[in-house]
């Protein structure tokens, strides 16, 4: 486990949101029924839940800059660190009742990302990494999965839906991916997917339009798990690009050679 100062206050920022996020999740089940359903209320659970995050990091380390996906960006006095925040990952899994989402916090200094958590509040599962000390998932380390045949991968991704990313694009690349893998999966929270690749869950993981505070710190747990971490077209910034693919390093080299093949 790490002990650094940086985790304890990343880990206690996302701890102290996830209670509040839990109990709304408690409540969107009831709310399922009424016929406007709960979107105004998980709305306001998402920006409850990024207003704690918010103080708690704001407090612990004053000055830093924020990149908040409700409250967009806060300039901090410090221009060589900022966080990227997700207080709900999964918002339309947390919308439908269906417990899989989390809570993702990254942090940036001087364009690298260094450390990260994420937090699944429901399995109790807190992924943290920090540069040069290694990825965990609650006590134990954790390295990506060694499985180095397509055939026998189980490959996460990120699908389109109404009114978001290329849906033809998508298509056509889950096609290729279709006929070389094991199993595809769309779990509907990147935060988590890219924890499950540093667990060894996943095998590899590709998807499009992510914003910075989906990828933060999943990019740093890949990393500090053993794996490769790219954007779709294997440029090194995945956060300039809005495009991710992972794995270890033979199957995310097989990943991007499979996307490239895909007609355009
Ligand atoms: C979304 C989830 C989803 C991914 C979308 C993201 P949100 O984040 O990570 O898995 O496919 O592209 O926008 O909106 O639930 O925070
Ligand atoms: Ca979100
Ligand atoms: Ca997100």
């Amino acid at each position: 486990m790490i002990r650094s100062p940086l985790i304890t206050v990343i880990t206690d920022a996302v701890m102290k949101a996830s209670r509040a996020l839990k109990r709304d999740f408690g409540e969107v089940e009831n709310l399922q029924v009424s016929r406007k359903g709960p979107g105004d209320f998980v709305s306001a659970a998402d920006r409850r839940a990024e207003q704690i995050l918010r103080e708690a990091l704001e407090k612990a380390r004053p000055g830093y800059g924020l990149v908040l996906e409700e409250g967009g960006v806060v300039e901090g006095t410090d221009k060589s660190h900022r966080w990227h925040v997700d207080p709900l990952d999964g918002t339309t899994n947390f919308l439908h009742g269906v417990p899989q989402f989390a809570i993702s916090v990254g942090l940036e200094r001087e364009g690298q990302i260094v450390a990260g958590a994420i937090y699944d509040p429901i399995k109790d599962e807190m992924f943290i990494a920090e540069r040069g000390k290694g990825a965990y998932l609650n006590n134990r380390r954790i390295r990506v999965a060694a499985r180095s045949d397509m055939a026998d991968a189980l490959v996460g991704c990120g699908m389109p839906h109404i009114g978001r990313g290329d849906h033809g694009r998508f298509l056509r690349e889950s096609s290729v991916i279709m006929s070389h893998a094991g199993g595809l999966r769309r779990f509907g929270s990147a935060a988590l997917d890219l924890a499950y690749v540093a667990c060894g869950r996943l095998d590899v993981f590709w998807e499009r339009d992510l914003n910075s505070w989906d990828m933060a710190a999943g990019i740093v747990l890949i990393r500090e798990a053993g794996g490769f971490v790219s954007d779709t077209e294997g440029g090194s910034n995945p956060i300039e690009t809005g495009t991710i693919a992972c794995g270890n390093e033979t199957l995310h080299r097989e990943l991007l050679r499979l996307l490239k093949s895909a007609p355009r």
